[in-house]
């Protein structure tokens, strides 16, 4: 991989860390170099735009990396919404692109409203189904407030996320709730052999399938990506390209309206929520991405405080490459 791209592989998962999202940064690090190895992502493909109109544009990820063909993708977003106000850019043959609110987040740092989705291979149940159907397609969108804080979602659409499922298996815990389907479709909390024999469950039943299916829709049928199962698992089948499609959107604020008057509307938003009345037990609201953008200024000051699991896959990486793991990780 080029040094360029390398360093835009490692912005996003590193970036990732900071806000504490360690299931999507740099512990997936060794997935990707076996990913890499096998085939399936290809370290020197370059993202091409293939077709293009004032407002829209649709990449070919060739299959390389998805961090660099999705941050490639929503700096295009970004430059088209600058004159058209809105943009919409697709990219097929893309593989995993990490944490979705990455991108997002771009577009905040130019003033615009930002959104990314993605769809994901098969690996969850909808109502009334046995088996997986569709994807836990995530989805982030994020909104300029002021020069540090942008507000961002960054959710999957499952009712949890695989990795938190993978960790509780490997603690060897059922599931707080009923988060996955089982063989005959019903919901379960054990986890048994998933992912194999169950599937993950929508988050909010039709409403988690009902936007997946949108995010269905923007990512693999109108980018002309693999549609449900013509998408591949990175992680199950390594060596195939998993022609994933993914789309980012911008909107250029300033377009509309000064963006000062903007930020100092969503700091009324803002101020609004967080001053709302208290359940029983809490002292504080968040708005969404507030908890990240705290533990991202603490891991600027301090450094990340990686949890044992991110440590040892990343001493992992080390050996395999025989590089001297850096401070702190030994
Ligand atoms: N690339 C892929 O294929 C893929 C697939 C699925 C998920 N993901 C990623 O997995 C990551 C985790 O997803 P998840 O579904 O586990 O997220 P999650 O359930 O942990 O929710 C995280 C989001 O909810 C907000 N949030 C949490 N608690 C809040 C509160 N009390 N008040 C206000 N906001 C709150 C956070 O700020 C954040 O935006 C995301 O980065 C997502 O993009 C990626």
């Amino acid at each position: 991989m080029s040094p360029a791209d390398a360093r835009t592989v490692a912005t996003g998962l590193v970036t990732t860390d900071t806000w504490g999202t360690f299931s999507h940064g740099t512990s997936l690090l060794a997935h990707y170099v076996t990913s890499l190895r096998a085939g399936g992502i290809d370290a020197r493909a370059q993202p091409e735009v293939v077709e293009e109109g004032p407002v829209w544009a649709v990449l070919d990820g060739h299959a390389a990396m998805g961090m660099v063909s999705s941050s490639r993708a929503m700096e295009l977003a970004i430059a088209k919404a600058r004159t058209t106000t809105f943009s919409w850019v697709g990219l097929r043959n893309s593989n995993h692109f990490g944490a979705a609110g990455y991108y997002a987040v771009m577009a905040t740092q130019q003033d615009m409203i930002g959104a990314a989705l993605s769809n994901v291979d098969p690996n969850m149940s909808v109502p009334g189904a046995r088996g997986s159907v569709i994807g836990n397609n995530p989805l982030a969108y994020a909104v300029p407030c002021d020069a540090d804080f942008p507000v961002f979602l960054d959710i999957a659409t499952s009712a949890v996320a695989a990795s938190k499922i993978m960790t509780l298996k490997s603690l060897g815990q059922d599931l707080p709730g009923d988060y996955l389907a089982d063989s005959e479709g019903l919901p379960t909390n054990k986890v048994g052999t998933w992912p194999v024999g169950s599937s993950l469950m929508p988050m909010a039943g039709h409403k988690g399938y009902g936007i997946a299916f949108l995010i269905e829709v923007l990512t693999s049928v109108l980018a002309g990506a693999g549609v449900l199962s013509a998408s591949k698992s990175w992680i199950l089948s390594p060596p195939e390209h998993g022609n994933l499609g993914h789309c980012f959107m911008a909107f250029n604020i300033g377009n509309i309206m000064p963006i000062e008057v903007f930020k100092q509307r969503m700091r009324e938003l803002s101020r609004e929520i967080h001053e709302a009345p208290k359940a029983k037990g809490s002292n504080r609201v968040y708005l969404p991405g507030e908890m990240e953008c705290e533990r991202r200024a603490e891991a600027l000051r301090n450094g990340i405080d990686f949890p044992e699991w991110v440590k040892a896959s990343l001493r992992g990486v080390a050996r395999d490459f025989q590089i001297t793991p850096c401070p702190g990780l030994e």
